[in-house]
């Protein structure tokens, strides 16, 4: 019915008609970065999917990389569980506070202290040797350093590192699938080369986010998912244009072909 459609210009350069060196290049490049990938997996898997403790990756491991966990100190926890009876409510509140808030010598001295002096130093005193003693700040201070996940300075380094690596994958991946013909839609195919750098983009912006709120880690999931679907969608595509694709239509542009 309607010709254009079916008789669509094609290119004069093209998966299906480029020279055989051409294709065999390509392909090792995406069997390559298909294998670099897989790898890029496993080590998130490693370093990420252990960061809970657990194996497998889930957003509390997000949260724990870039965040930090935060309730993990030794003193909020001992003030949760066996030290509960020791403090009032209000209390425990005010020292947990204090130890969210980086535990600071100044607060300390002001509100803290007194608080440690009336309920906890009659068993937390340098004669308990096997107790910390409270009255050395630094025995307190010890037991409420949080973790605060990655640091700013290696988010900078991962982050420029991610940027110009990962962009420099998709030119050539998406170089090499603008040049498939497949009868898809015109704006699948703008929609998969450009994909890729909102996605990365998002992925970057993510962990920034997250290092700054726990709420944000579910973006990392959707960029790096999204990175991982456009990768995977052109890899495919390019590949099968190549091999199969061409040998099925008996493709009568392969005159045209530029080298051979
Ligand atoms: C009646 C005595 C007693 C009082 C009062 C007491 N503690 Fe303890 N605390 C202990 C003992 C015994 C342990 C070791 C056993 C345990 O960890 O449950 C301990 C352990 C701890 C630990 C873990 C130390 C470590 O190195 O693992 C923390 C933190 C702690 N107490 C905080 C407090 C705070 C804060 C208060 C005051 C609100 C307090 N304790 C009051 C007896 C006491």
């Amino acid at each position: 019915m309607n010709k254009t459609s079916t008789e669509r210009p094609v290119h004069p350069l093209n998966l299906g008609n480029i020279a055989t060196p051409f294709k065999l290049l390509f392909t090792g490049y995406l069997s390559a970065v298909a294998i670099g990938y897989i790898m890029a997996l496993i080590q998130i898997l490693f370093t990420h999917g252990m960061a809970d403790g657990k194996i497998g990756l889930s957003i509390e491991d997000i949260v724990y990389s870039y965040y930090g966990n935060r309730s993990g100190t030794v003193l909020e926890k001992k003030l949760n569980g066996s030290m509960k009876m020791n403090a009032s409510e209000t209390d425990r509140f005010k020292i947990i506070q204090w130890v969210r808030d980086d535990a600071p010598k100044a607060e300390f001295e002001q509100e803290i202290k007194p608080i440690i002096e009336q309920d906890c130093i009659m068993c937390h005193n340098e004669h308990a040797s096997s107790l910390p003693n409270f009255k050395d700040f630094a025995a307190i201070k010890k037991l409420t350093v949080q973790d605060h996940g990655i640091s700013y300075a290696s988010l900078t380094r991962i982050s420029h590192i991610h940027l110009f690596g990962i962009s420099f994958i998709f030119m050539f991946v998406g170089g090499i699938f603008a040049l498939t013909t497949i009868n898809h839609h015109k704006s699948i195919k703008y929609a998969a080369i450009i994909m890729p750098f909102l996605f990365l983009l998002m992925d970057i912006s993510s962990w920034w986010l997250t290092k700054l709120s726990p709420h944000f880690a579910w973006l990392v999931i959707i960029g790096g998912a999204g990175l991982g679907i456009s990768f995977a969608y052109m890899w495919m595509t390019s590949i099968y244009q190549m091999w199969f694709l061409s040998r099925k239509l008996g493709h009568s542009d392969r005159r045209n072909a530029m080298f051979r």
